[in-house]
């Protein structure tokens, strides 16, 4: 017997800010199963994940929301972890960037790379938001394409022509966070000089650590020479400040993966068996496996193998990449309702279901994988119930009557027991190089003959003759110790049938090697239904809800921030949604101008009982704003406050029109008093 391995394993940090969705879950419940699978086969194997917590974007969503980043990252935090729990992905850890481990480790690897030579600092002139007061990445300022002149578009490419382009190219340029005009500005920045890594990646990326496609990928970029990574970013920033470097802070990259580290660091303290030093110092006899997408692989096969050599660590044994996920044929559209999330899937569904059907279509490259609905639950239906759940099913009853749950001894169909025995190996190579789909398309061929098999020899017509009872329980027997050898097969997929097949077949927690073995002379607990078919209206309703959540998000976009909402869909919203807001009307007791704000202006409302202090994006239409004092509107009063740069806005005043000069605050007829409510 070989020595089990000792493993770890990860999966991407999902960021901290929004929920997780079906295309999230494809990467989850892929590396479950590969690590169950380990498990199952007498592994040491570790699986750690955590919340990728730092970043402006979640800085500014948690400001948003007029909570702390804090209390955001604990609020997803808290939703992710059930997500995955009922989605059945067991992580030994899930822990979060933003933790003592992760910031002393940031500060580890940082100064080695520093002391060792391989970070580098100058000066980088970039867009600054005045009126916010930080510097802007790419993704936060807006302006016309300087190729096809298309307004709006993102600071880095257009999406109407596809061009790429520096920031200060764009025309007219506009922090998307304030409406303001950037201006350039000079800071100094770290540079982490992946350059000194160039001959180090060349070999390790064509040493067997990534599949061909992702090895060929990189060396287009490898190629054509690294560029040094700029790793700082200047406050206000949510992260960890840079040892020594007050108002620099770590770009939320730097510290991602160094959370893999700190998420097992952590988990060490709880395990006293595992030893964090055995699995990560350089030379560790330990295997380290990430899986991720497609879309971060130089941060995964060119940046962190970089840094873990350029500060003494070991670097991974392989970083398993795999594509998209696309829902019947396109990307995941919220309109189509086809963007589903993890939460919303769960409401109407079972997640083994989900599980199957992502095992049945991996393989083990980077194509995308596509989840059609209707593919979806003719497969789980056809596969699971109608061929695996359905051997116990039609054997069980038999058992339990003609001889009282005793499963007799002796072998029936010894060339099926044969092929079970001998297709084994393949279905473990399989699962071992991540091709689910063909481990899937193999145990489904044993489940097509054990079937074959039971209805050639059908038991429930012997079962009506005389003299024939032995015949039927060798029969059943047989039947039971085959679908006992599936549930072994696909344990690493359905932990939930296979508990409850533990249940019924009343047998300890089934491993790898129990495939080897068979229950003879042995009393079964009475049958209980294992899966139950899909309902196409379960999935028709759960793509309905998926469009009612896009509706609740849009819902969700406040005016603030110097622009009138945008259209919400003109779709029908529930009474219940409607009669939730609170509109009252509103005596404007003072209006004026914010200082360095162009788009807003502070009004004081007076609603009875309360004043209340809102700012507004409606200063282009009232470009003298005591013109509104003494005036009635119509506010929203249950708003949740928010937190702007210039104050707490607490509600919103509602305007119509589609901007500029053409805003017209709403205002109920003369008689209305300050407070009344609107119904
Ligand atoms: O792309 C993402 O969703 C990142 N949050 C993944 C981080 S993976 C690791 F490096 F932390
Ligand atoms: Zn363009």
């Amino acid at each position: 017997m070989s020595e089990p391995r000792q493993i770890l394993v990860t999966s991407a940090l999902p960021y901290a800010n929004g929920s997780i969705h079906l295309g999230h879950m494809l990467e989850y419940i892929q590396t479950d199963m590969w690590v169950r699978f380990q498990k199952l086969r007498g592994n040491q194997c570790i699986y750690v994940c955590a919340d990728d917590a730092h970043g402006s974007a979640i800085m500014l969503r948690a400001e948003k929301e007029g909570i702390t980043p804090e209390q955001l990252i604990a609020n997803v935090q808290a939703e992710h972890s059930s997500d995955f729990a009922d989605f059945l992905v067991d992580f030994d850890n899930f822990h979060s960037t933003h933790s003592d481990e992760n910031r002393e480790l940031s500060g580890l690897i940082y100064t080695r790379l520093r002391d060792a030579g391989h970070i580098a600092t100058r000066s980088v002139t970039q867009y600054f938001d005045p009126e916010k007061g930080m510097f802007l990445a790419d993704r936060f300022i807006k302006g016309t394409c300087p190729k096809c002149a298309a307004e709006d578009q993102y600071g880095d490419n257009c999406e109407k022509c596809g061009a790429t382009y520096a920031p200060t190219e764009l025309k007219n340029p506009k922090s998307a966070i304030s409406g303001a005009t950037p201006v350039l500005r000079d800071s100094q920045h770290f540079f982490f000089k992946l350059p000194d890594f160039q001959a180090m990646l060349q070999q390790w990326t064509r040493s067997g650590t990534l599949q061909d496609a992702v090895a060929n990928k990189l060396a287009e970029w490898l190629d054509s020479g690294l560029q040094e990574w700029d790793i700082s970013r200047d406050a206000p920033y949510f992260g960890f400040e840079i040892p020594g470097e007050p108002g620099k802070y770590f770009y939320v990259w730097l510290d991602a993966p160094i959370g893999y580290m700190a998420s097992f660091k952590n988990l060490c303290a709880r395990r006293p068996e595992l030893d964090f030093d055995a699995f990560w110092n350089e030379g560790s006899k330990a295997e380290l496996y990430h899986f991720i997408g497609k879309d971060i692989v130089n941060f995964h096969a060119l940046f962190w193998p970089a840094m873990l050599e350029g500060s003494g660590f070991r670097k991974p044994t392989a970083v398993n990449v795999h594509g998209y996920l696309t829902v019947n044929g396109a990307k995941m559209s919220k309109s189509r309702g086809t963007f589903i999330k993890a939460r919303t899937y769960l409401d109407h569904l079972q997640p083994e279901y989900l599980r199957y059907y992502y095992a049945a279509k991996l393989g083990r490259g980077v194509d995308d994988l596509d989840l059609n609905l209707e593919d979806f639950v003719q497969k789980v239906n056809s596969d699971l119930v109608g061929k695996v759940v359905n051997i116990a099913s039609r054997c069980a009853g038999f058992i339990h009557k003609g001889n009282d749950g005793v499963m007799v001894a002796g072998d029936a169909a010894p060339e099926l027991t044969e092929a079970f025995l001998a297709a084994a190996p393949s279905i473990a190579e399989a699962y071992e190089s991540r091709d689910f789909g063909r481990a899937m398309r193999e145990i489904m061929a044993l489940a097509d003959r054990a079937n074959a098999w039971i209805a050639d020899k059908a038991p429930w017509s012997l079962a009506k003759q005389e003299g024939k009872q032995d015949e039927v329980q060798a029969i059943c027997a047989q039947g039971i110790n085959l679908f006992r050898q599936l549930v072994i097969f696909l344990k690493p997929v359905l932990p939930v049938l296979a508990a409850d097949a533990e249940a019924f077949l009343n047998v300890a927690p089934l491993t790898w090697n129990d495939h080897l073995s068979r229950l003879e002379n042995h009393t079964l607990n009475p049958f209980k239904a294992l899966m139950s078919r899909i309902e196409l209206s379960k999935v028709e309703a759960m793509v309905a809800a998926s469009k009612e959540d896009l509706l609740a998000a849009e819902a969700k976009i406040p005016a603030g921030n110097g622009e009138l909402s945008k259209d919400p869909l003109s779709a029908e919203i529930e009474f219940d949604t409607f009669a939730a807001v609170d509109l009252r009307v509103a005596l404007i007791v003072k209006a004026e101008a914010v200082p360095g704000a162009d788009k807003l202006l502070q009004l004081t409302l007076d609603i009875g009982d309360e004043r209340r202090n809102v700012f507004s994006g409606i200063k282009s239409a009232y470009p003298d704003p005591s013109q509104l004092e003494g005036r009635l509107t119509m506010m929203v009063a249950n708003l949740k406050p928010r937190k702007m740069r210039f104050g707490i806005s607490e509600g919103m005043v509602m305007a119509a029109g589609p901007g500029g000069e053409e805003i017209y605050l709403l205002s109920p007829d003369s008689g209305a008093k300050p407070g009344q409510r609107i119904k």
